[in-house]
């Protein structure tokens, strides 16, 4: 456990035999996981027809003591309080940037307000309105988990000539893991630079032979593979993936001597739903169509569109497009209908034929906002992520060896 709230009145499960389990959502903390499991605060009912009126008298009362922050896939009623919007990336940095808020509201995921914590000052509070609002594919891997598979590859003699590379979606306990072992932590934006610097600690991505250096790359498979493929030129049969629910990983010795890219068992739920018959009906249907997606897609769906990249390049895309242009997104459904709904004189569509929210994003509602805004504003801090001084110091050499890349920086 490397992150803890304050000002609540949390009161911890035991640890799941397993890390990963299925979560008693709504009680207590999940202590294998990197998040939360439960809001404690007395909430304002949904129903509730001053909603909006209250959450913007808590925000002027707090006025700059309280800095908002709002990721792009949260909902229209919580971007609409956010004094920033922006990607997992780009808030951080934000909260950085803004030392003389006493209050930083995260609007967003765990890992992020923990990203937001390490970055940002002691004395200043982040707080994560839900505490239950997680990440499905940061909570695919547990430190525990990554540990063993260092063993493995320890076992295997092939670690000395592995580098650790972790997605920002990822606990604060495992960026601090790839800090420790000479690794970095990455963002969609930066993952081509992050792997090349990750190859180039041992020997070069062109080394071949037995003796080549290897990443492992934690814990999206499908934006490790698809860069490592797309844009450093390597071969789908040089990556092999870790499972951590399978002894050794589910691979030989021989498997992993050969590797070059070792992707964790790990993906996002919401990406990974897209298709690629999805992509093929959309071309049939709409001709001309172009087909906008995010890395976190599966490669067969990356491979069939014509542009790839992070939620801000989505968001460039769309804003440069020629005016009459036909698109399908392939990303959060919130930031989607709102691409749609700023650009009426282009035809946006959405991948999926289902609704497909990420729905711990979307646990950030507007009474867990007037909750954490109204407590502040009487002087209660609720829902205070912090991570650990150790952890969160090993974790930063992490960071800053992403923040230290050469190269686009997400708002490139
Ligand atoms: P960004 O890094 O673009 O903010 O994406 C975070 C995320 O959760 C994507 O699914
Ligand atoms: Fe996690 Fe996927 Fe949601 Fe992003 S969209 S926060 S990766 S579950």
């Amino acid at each position: 456990m490397t992150s803890t709230t304050t000002g609540t009145t949390a009161t911890a499960l035991p640890t799941p035999a397993v890390p990963g389990s299925l979560l008693l959502l709504g009680r207590g903390r999940d202590l294998a996981s990197e998040r939360g499991v439960e809001c404690p605060g007395d909430l304002p009912a949904p129903s509730d027809p001053d909603l909006v009126a209250r959450a913007q008298r808590a925000r002027a009362e707090l006025g700059d003591r309280a800095f908002v922050l709002g990721h792009h896939y949260q909902r229209d009623e919580v971007i609409a309080f956010a004094d920033v919007t922006g990607d997992s990336f780009t808030l951080a940095r934000d909260a950085a940037a803004r030392p003389e808020a006493e209050y930083v509201v995260f609007c967003g995921v765990h890992f992020m307000a923990e990203s937001a914590d390490m970055l940002t000052g002691p004395e200043q509070a982040v707080v994560l309105p839900d505490l239950s609002a997680g990440c499905s594919m940061a909570d695919m891997a547990a430190i525990t988990q990554v540990e063993d598979a260092w063993r493995v590859l320890q076992d295997a003699g092939v670690a000395e000539r592995t580098v650790p590379v972790t997605y920002m979606n990822s606990s604060a306990a495992i960026k601090a893991f790839t800090g420790r072992h000479g690794g970095t932590v990455c963002t969609s934006s930066n993952a081509e630079q992050a792997l090349r610097w990750a190859f180039e600690q041992v020997g070069g991505v062109e080394a071949e032979g037995p003796t080549s250096g290897k990443v492992l790359f934690l814990p999206d498979q499908h934006l490790g593979r698809n860069t490592a493929v797309l844009a450093l030129g390597l071969s789908l049969d040089d990556c092999v993936v870790f499972d951590p629910w399978r002894p050794g990983g589910g691979l030989t010795r021989e498997q992993l001597e050969r590797a070059r890219m070792i992707l964790w068992r790990g993906h996002c739920s919401v990406h990974g739903r897209f298709s690629a018959e999805a992509v093929d009906a959309y071309r049939e249907r709409v001709p001309g169509i172009n087909v906008l997606v995010h890395p976190e897609c599966r490669h067969e769906v990356v491979t069939r569109a014509d542009v790839v990249g992070s939620t801000e390049l989505i968001i460039r895309t769309i804003e440069r497009a020629e005016p009459g242009s036909s698109w399908v997104v392939g990303t959060e459904l919130n930031l989607v209908k709102r691409l749609a709904a700023a650009h009426p004189d282009k035809d946006v569509h959405f991948l999926d034929r289902d609704v497909c929210y990420c729905s711990t994003m979307n646990r950030i509602d507007l009474p867990h906002l007037v909750w954490a805004l109204e407590s502040l504003a009487a002087g209660r801090v609720v829902n205070r992520v912090v991570v650990d001084e150790e952890t969160a110091r090993w974790a930063k050499v992490g960071l800053d060896r992403m923040l230290a890349l050469p190269g686009p920086t997400a708002r490139d």
